[in-house]
C-alpha cells in the first residue's frame, strides 16, 4: 500500500511552499515553468539535467523564512537576499539528491558579473534562474508592461543578467509566456513533468519538514522523535505493520503547516498571549490543507488528531475518546514524549520519571490514554534508543548547517 502517494508529493510541497508567504504563491512553479521554456529554447535534451534544474527552481526559495527577506524579494531591485539563498541552498545540498546542483539556488539572485569564479555550468543556469526569477516577479508584482522588463533586462545585459540568459527569455517572451504563467493547466503541467521515484519524494519531503525543524535547536530532532517513538510504541502495542507504517508517516506530516506560522510565534521564548496560541494552534489546519488527497486517509487522520484529546479539551476539533482510533491516540502520546524527551540533546532530556508523572498526569485529567501510556512506560528504554539514535546524527547536521551558514554569509556580505 502506498501511504503517501510518490506523484502528488511535489503537489504537497508546492502547497507548502505556498504558506510561507501569501505573496510568493505558486512563484516556485512559475519559475519552473520559465526555466523548463529557457532550457527547451536552449535545445537542452537531457532529460535527468532538465529534471534537476526543474525541482531547483521549484525549491529555490524553500530558505525564505524570513519575513524581512520576504519584503526584499517581492521587489524587483531586491538589496540583500543572501540569507535565504545560503539557507536553501545547504539544506538542498544536505538532504535531497541534487548534491552540488544546490549551487545553483546560492546564486539564484547573484549578479552575473559578480560570478566569474564559479564553475561554468553553476553560473549558466544560476544566471538562468536569476533572470526567471525576475520575470516571474515582474509579471507578479511589478505588473508593468513587458516592454518595460525588456529594457531593464538591457540595462543589466552583462552586469546584473547573463546576455545568453536574456536571449533565452526574449525567446519564451516572443512565444507567450506571460500568459502561460496565468494559466493553472500551464503550471500543473510543469509541476507534473517531473517523477519522483518513492525514495526521492521521501527526500525532498524530509528536507521540506527539517526546514521547519531546524528553525530551532529545541525543535531541530521533534518530527524525527515523534516519527520513531510513533513507530517503536506502536509495535510494541502489537499493531500490524501496516497500521505501524501508518502511524510513522502520519508523524512525519504531522506538523508539516508549521512552514506556515510565523517564525516569531514558533520561536517565540516563554508563554504565548491567547492570540498566539490561536496562530500556532492553526497548523493543524495548515497540514491538513496541504496533504488532502495527497495521502491515505487513515494516515491523514492520525497525522492531523495528535492534539486532540480523549476528554474533548483538544484541537482543532474538540473531538473525544469515541471518535478517536487507537493509532490517533498513539500519536498523541508520541509527539508529547518527543517534545519532553527529545528538546535537547539527549544528555540533557527530561529524566524518564518526570516524562512519565506528565503523562500519568495527562492520563488522570482524562486527556491521553492509559493504555498506550503504560505501554510506553513498560518500554520506555527501547522506545526511546532508537529515537535518541535517529537524531543525533541530525543535530550534528544542524551544527555544521549554521556553522557552514555563518561563514558562507559572511564571504558575501
Ligand atoms: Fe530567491
Ligand atoms: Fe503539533
Ligand atoms: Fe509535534
Amino acid at each position: 500500500m502506498e501511504i503517501i502517494h510518490s506523484h502528488k508529493v511535489l503537489t504537497l510541497i508546492r502547497r507548502g511552499l505556498n504558506l510561507i508567504d501569501r505573496r510568493l504563491a505558486d512563484h516556485g512553479v512559475k519559475v519552473m515553468l520559465v526555466m523548463q521554456e529557457m532550457l527547451a529554447a536552449d535545445g537542452c535534451q537531457d532529460e535527468e539535467l532538465k529534471k534537476i534544474l526543474g525541482l531547483l527552481a521549484l525549491l529555490h526559495d524553500v530558505g525564505a523564512y524570513r519575513t524581512e527577506e520576504i519584503d526584499n524579494l517581492v521587489k524587483f531591485e531586491m538589496g540583500n537576499v543572501w540569507e535565504h539563498s545560503v539557507y536553501g541552498y545547504l539544506f538542498l545540498r544536505e538532504f535531497t539528491p541534487l548534491g552540488q546542483w544546490a549551487e545553483v539556488v546560492l546564486y539564484h539572485h547573484a549578479d552575473y558579473n559578480t560570478m566569474e569564479e564559479q564553475p561554468e555550468q553553476i553560473r549558466r543556469y544560476a544566471q538562468m534562474m536569476h533572470t526567471a526569477d525576475r520575470a516571474v516577479i515582474w509579471h507578479d508584482e511589478v505588473k508593468r508592461t513587458e516592454e518595460d522588463l525588456d529594457r531593464h533586462f538591457s540595462k543589466g545585459s552583462g552586469i546584473v543578467f547573463s546576455p545568453e540568459s536574456i536571449d533565452l527569455w526574449r525567446h519564451c517572451q516572443k512565444s507567450g509566456i506571460f500568459s502561460r504563467l496565468d494559466d493553472p493547466h500551464c503550471l500543473d503541467a510543469a509541476l507534473n513533468c517531473s517523477r519522483l521515484s518513492s525514495q526521492e519524494a521521501t527526500a525532498y519531503l524530509s528536507m521540506v519538514i527539517r526546514t521547519i525543524d531546524f528553525r530551532s535547536r529545541v525543535t531541530v530532532a521533534h518530527t524525527v522523535g515523534v516519527m520513531e517513538i510513533g513507530l517503536h510504541l506502536a509495535r510494541k502495542m502489537g499493531f500490524s505493520e501496516e497500521i505501524c507504517q501508518q502511524i510513522y508517516y502520519g508523524a512525519m506530516l504531522h506538523d508539516l503547516g508549521k512552514i506556515g506560522i510565523p517564525v516569531s510565534v514558533l520561536e517565540k521564548p516563554g508563554r504565548l498571549t491567547p492570540e498566539e496560541t490561536a496562530i500556532m494552534r492553526q497548523h493543524v489546519t495548515l497540514s491538513g490543507q496541504i496533504i488532502e488527497g495527497c495521502v491515505d486517509q487513515t494516515t491523514a487522520r492520525i497525522a492531523l488528531r495528535h492534539h486532540e484529546k480523549l476528554n474533548g479539551s483538544g484541537y482543532p476539533q474538540g473531538l473525544s475518546a469515541e471518535d478517536l482510533s487507537l493509532p490517533e491516540r498513539l500519536l498523541a502520546v508520541a509527539d508529547i514524549v518527543s517534545a519532553l524527551c527529545m528538546s535537547r540533546s539527549y544528555k540533557e532530556a527530561w529524566p524518564k520519571e518526570r516524562c512519565l508523572a506528565v503523562l500519568w498526569d495527562m492520563c488522570r485529567e482524562g486527556e491521553l490514554d492509559s493504555r498506550i501510556v503504560s505501554v510506553m512506560e513498560t518500554f520506555f528504554d527501547e522506545i526511546m534508543a532508537p529515537a535518541n539514535e535517529a537524531s543525533e546524527p541530525l543535530r550534528d547536521v544542524y551544527e555544521r548547517i549554521y556553522t557552514e551558514y555563518r561563514s558562507v554569509l559572511k564571504s558575501h556580505i
